[in-house]
């Protein structure tokens, strides 16, 4: 807690559990045990119209700037989130739960997008399109869209910032960022290592508020936003779609996901766990991308499950401060109880339990990381997204029924599949209904891909150099009489 007491004195709006502010406030609490660790100061509605109208001047001489000039600040920012990488971390882990290496883990992450887009805001590149017109060009630009606003959530506080806030920044816009409530301390922390870099005020404003709602609301209805980008459900996105309807903004969204994970019985059966242990406990199996649904070719299932379960029995659950804890709590308790009913249902149709299976003995929000064997489609576990360290195993028999299997869902983020036989990692990848693909590996983040889901998964493209344009509109210029 020591970076954290430190942290709060630089923080305005931020105070230490000694001092409760008179001023509307919010608690953030450690999801571990329920305890408070600090008191922000909170935004409401009106007060959130003033700050996207000091976006909307702030945007006016950034967007002015060269874009050499929008990277040279990014590039501070991204050097002052690695030399400050132990004090985001631990409050990361306090506020989200996240062990610690998890969270070091975060930090270089969610630094790589700030470098990359320093790097992409010098390559926006433009066209010259040949015109169809005598003494004509055609010239093709794009600008920054403008005062963006984004929601972002609590299992990645620091990268599912940066994601958004550095490719906005690079282009030119102005960004308000809303962090998801149980969150807001590292998102304020970064904010102050914005300014510090030299950003200019009003460029990235961080509102916390006691009630999203309503400051969701004036977010995606303000005429002044012209972009709104939101990590989260599909439900709240739906809703948030809605919203930004009377004013056509331009959305991106990443939403929901529910993973199959399929191993075929050519696959190296040791690396399959490997990949299996990496993608559904990281985070405590809190990530959209998570595997969700595990296919196991009939061949290989009691090999694999067997595997699997020694790798589970190595996993430590605990404190995320705690030296050596893999595997921390859930968020809170509706999360606890979400993922308890899940598999009480499973069990009650019959699943088998092969590890874990319930909430930890040692209280708190913690849930056993869990193995569920001979999952069938009657079970809630099948078709909801689990957010919790529970794998739900199946078995089976052909290429062509997997594929059914794992496309048969609304859904369309990630997914994986471990095989060597090369045609049928042509075929399958494929004939993937996903965003983003894995083979033969459980980790796919990185800044460098296009981050992003299909179907109700979502809308539009993070990371890499599509994610850019994102942040930009596209204009066409029609220049006549030009002579010959
Ligand atoms: C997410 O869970 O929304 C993001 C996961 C990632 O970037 O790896």
């Amino acid at each position: 807690m020591i970076h954290l007491k430190n942290a709060i004195k630089q923080l305005p709006v931020v105070y230490d559990i000694n001092t409760r502010p008179k001023a509307p406030h919010l608690t953030v609490t450690d999801p571990a045990n329920s305890r408070p660790i600090a008191f922000v100061e909170t935004t409401d509605s009106k007060e959130t119209e003033a700050v996207i109208e000091k976006a909307e001047k702030a945007f006016s001489s950034w967007s002015a700037k060269t874009a050499k000039d929008r990277c040279k600040v990014l590039k501070k920012w991204h050097d002052l989130l690695l030399e400050n990488s132990d004090l985001l971390a631990e409050v990361i882990t306090l506020e989200s739960g996240k062990p610690i290496q998890e969270a070091k883990g975060e930090v270089a992450y969610g630094a790589s997008y700030v470098e990359w887009f320093a790097e992409e805001a010098k390559r926006a590149y433009g066209e010259m399109v040949p015109a169809p017109w005598q003494d004509a060009e055609i010239l093709v630009m794009k600008q920054a869209i403008g005062v963006v606003a984004a929601i972002t959530p609590w299992n990645f506080p620091v990268a599912m910032i940066t994601r958004k806030v550095a490719p906005a920044l690079a282009a030119g816009c102005s960004i308000v960022v809303k962090p998801a409530e149980d969150t807001p301390l590292s998102a304020l922390i970064m904010e102050k290592l914005a300014l510090d870099a030299g950003l200019p005020h009003g460029t990235l404003q961080i509102v916390v508020a006691d009630n999203p709602a309503k400051v969701g609301a004036v977010l995606t209805s303000h005429s002044a936003v012209k972009k709104l980008s939101f990590t989260g459900s599909t439900a709240v996105g739906k809703l948030l779609m809605k919203q930004c309807a009377s004013t056509v903004k331009k959305l991106g969204l990443e939403l929901g996901g529910n993973a199959p994970f399929i191993v075929f019985e050519d696959a190296d059966i040791d690396a399959a766990v490997a990949g299996a242990i990496a993608s559904k406990y990281r985070n405590a199996g809190q990530t959209c991308v998570c595997a969700n649904r595990f296919y196991i070719q009939s061949t290989v299932y009691d090999e694999f499950v067997e595997k699997l379960a020694l790798s589970v029995q190595e996993l430590k659950l605990g404190h995320g401060l705690k030296e050596g804890t893999t595997v921390g709590p859930l968020i809170n308790q509706a999360a606890l109880l979400k993922v308890s009913a899940l598999v009480e249902d499973a069990k009650s149709k019959g699943a088998g339990v092969k590890s874990g299976g319930q909430a930890a003995k040692m209280g708190g929000n913690y849930f056993e990381p869990t193995i569920l064997t001979d999952i069938t489609l009657d079970m809630d576990i099948a078709v909801e997204e689990i957010f919790g360290p529970i794998a739900a195993l199946n078995r089976f028999e052909t290429e062509q029924d997997v594929i059914k299997l794992a496309n048969d869902t609304p859904y369309g983020l990630a997914s994986y599949f471990y095989a060597r036989d090369v045609g049928r990692i042509f075929r399958v990848g494929k004939a993937l209904e996903y965003g983003m693909v894995g083979v033969n590996t459980g980790i796919i983040s990185t800044e460098v891909a296009p981050f992003g889901g299909i179907k109700e998964s979502g809308l539009g493209r993070e990371g890499s150099h599509y994610g850019l344009d994102d942040f930009m509109e596209l204009k066409y210029m029609a220049l006549t009489g030009l002579g010959r």
